[in-house]
């Protein structure tokens, strides 16, 4: 998502300064092309060359240096940039911001650009809280700018409260989101992820390798695009996706109640659940003792939830994945027609570099119209974002 995007990093001098070259190091290992200003108390913390040497681009500290000036000046910096941070900002910063203050190369820059700015302050409790802090916050929040808001903590300065400069990876998800369109704004969508199990007794369950990876980064990805997410997950060891209302099932028995409790407030559902097909005819109260050399155990089908789904009158837009080891194309057209879907998702699992359990997947799009569309081997949250292309492009068209 980052990739070859041309980001500014302002960093400013504050204890949190350290904190900005993991953040360099997160962006650039992303693909962002990375060029950092310095303000003159960042200097007093650490050297340019730290920066330099990571982004692999000149260091800019000086609005009057002849020769950077001329290279690249502030004007050519404000111009080039897709996205701004500035990480960590001081409150002296912000504050000639919201001034219109432009006396060093960071303020000329940022008064100077309109790309959009995302700024991370750092500082102490009592200098976050006071209300002319507060009111320059409020004042460039309302003209757009967006912050990465301070955690509590233990501050550097011996104080307890809120200021500590937010993590690395909450700044580089913040540049992420700043980064990504919002086409999805106002539409709410359910996703389903992960495995059901189907209990046996109190210690066994019928499951599958399902890790939920795939379901948890269309819910990352939808939100990021604007969506309101309603997450249900299966069993799963992944943490919960910044901003994503996430509602925890084990049974397929429970994932079809709240499916369908929520359906009607949805505009899409995307299945991508492993729902187990069949479950125990009865659930034993205690441990199964293993007296027996052999045990047989019936099992009745649950209800398969995105087919009812499909018969509803009045439906979201559908999406089902189909988790196949043979004759791909075949049965997912299958389930295409016959769970009367928009589009489907199909992945051969029988692939180890795919499918389940694993950071990468390829799938085979069909649509109902009778189009398709084929991704290759990519991650998962790159998947997720071209499934995502796909459904905001049909609900464009109506
Ligand atoms: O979770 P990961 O480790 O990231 O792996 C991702 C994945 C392989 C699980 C995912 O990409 C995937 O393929 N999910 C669907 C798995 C599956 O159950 O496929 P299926 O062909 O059995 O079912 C077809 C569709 O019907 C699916 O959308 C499924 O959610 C739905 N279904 C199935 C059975 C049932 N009783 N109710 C359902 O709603």
């Amino acid at each position: 998502m980052l990739e070859n995007k041309k980001i500014i990093l302002g960093v400013c001098g504050g204890i949190a300064a350290y904190k900005a070259v993991e953040l360099l190091r997160l962006l650039t290992k992303a693909g962002a092309d990375v060029h950092v200003i310095m303000t003159r108390a960042a200097q007093e913390f650490l050297t340019p060359l730290t920066f330099q040497t990571l982004s692999s681009n000149p260091v800019h500290t000086d609005l009057f240096n002849l020769i950077a000036e001329r290279e690249i000046g502030h004007i050519s910096l404000a111009d080039m940039a897709d996205l701004f941070i500035i990480a960590p900002a001081t409150a002296n910063i912000i504050g000639k911001i919201a001034a219109g203050i432009a006396d060093d190369m960071l303020t000329t820059t940022v008064m100077a650009t309109k790309a959009p700015v995302l700024i991370a302050p750092a500082m102490n409790v009592n200098m976050f809280t006071n209300p002319i802090y507060q009111e320059n916050e409020s004042k460039l929040q309302r003209m757009g700018y967006l912050f990465e808001a301070p955690v509590s903590g233990s501050l550097a300065c011996g104080w307890e409260g809120q200021g500590k400069l937010a993590a690395p990876e909450a700044i580089f998800e913040g540049a992420i989101a700043a980064l990504t369109k919002k086409d999805l704004t106002g539409r709410t969508i359910l996703i389903t992820a992960g495995p059901t199990r189907e209990e046996i007794d109190p210690v066994r369950f019928i499951s599958n390798h399902s890790s939920g990876k795939m379901g948890y980064a269309l819910a990352r990805a939808a939100h990021l695009r604007g969506a309101r997410v309603l997450l249900i997950s299966g069993p799963t060891a992944l943490a919960k996706p910044d901003g994503v209302r996430v509602i925890k099932v084990a049974s397929a028995l429970e994932m079809q109640h709240e499916v369908m409790t929520r359906v009607t407030e949805c505009d899409v559902v995307i299945k991508a659940a492993a729902v187990a097909d069949y479950r125990p005819v009865e659930r034993k109260n205690t441990k199964i003792k293993k007296n027996d050399e052999s045990v047989t155990m019936e099992l009745v089908k649950n209800p398969d939830i995105l087919a009812d789904l499909g018969k509803m009158i009045q439906r979201p837009f559908l999406v089902g994945f189909a988790a196949e080891t043979d004759a791909l194309l075949e049965n997912a057209l299958k389930k295409l027609d016959a769970k009367n879907l928009d589009m489907l998702v199909a992945n051969d699992v029988s692939q180890a570099d795919a499918g389940f359990n694993v950071d990468n997947n390829r799938a085979l799009l069909l649509f109902r119209d009778g189009s398709s569309c084929e991704c290759d081997l990519m991650s998962k949250d790159q998947l997720a974002g071209t499934i995502l292309d796909q459904v905001v492009a049909r609900l464009e068209q109506g």
